[in-house]
């Protein structure tokens, strides 16, 4: 296992953290097919975590601003910026490109920061939102299917 979820990444609420822990599995999943050097799964991998990826942005912007959190707008654009950085390293991949190194140190001391500090900032703001149980069960089925 190439990365191991610890509970310092947990920003206290199940439903994010679930899918923070997803990630994860995805870039071991990605570490995995690498060491193998099998490039197609490497590429499919990478299409599955980029679109997962987005989609759990999708879910915390929809929280962040059900609760009114202030700073969402700032908050969407590390998102942007790092979806940017991904599909560039998806177009390198597709181009030939050995990405590993890059992308490994990359995704996991982007997400550790991300986690920590962004993420972790919204929580107060949210738990109102956790409560309607009905937006929240409505709101992942709309996203996550
Ligand atoms: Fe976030």
């Amino acid at each position: 296992m190439y990365w191991q979820w610890d509970p310092s990444l947990s920003v206290g609420i199940g439903v994010i953290d679930n899918q923070h822990q997803r990630i994860v599995e995805y870039i071991n999943e990605l570490a995995d097919a690498m060491e193998r050097k099998d490039r197609t799964a490497v590429g499919h991998i990478l299409d599955g975590m980029i679109d997962y990826t987005l989609t759990h942005f999708a879910f915390e912007e929809s929280l962040m601003e059900r609760a009114g959190y202030p700073i969402v707008t700032e908050h969407k654009l590390v998102h942007q910026s790092f979806a940017k950085r991904m599909t560039d390293y998806k177009k390198r991949f597709n181009e030939g490109g050995d990405i590993t190194r890059a992308l490994f140190s990359d995704l996991q001391m982007w997400l550790t920061n991300h986690i920590k500090r962004d993420d972790k900032d919204y929580t107060l703001s949210v738990r109102k939102v956790l409560e309607e149980k009905s937006w929240i069960s409505k709101t992942l089925s709309k996203f996550f299917g």
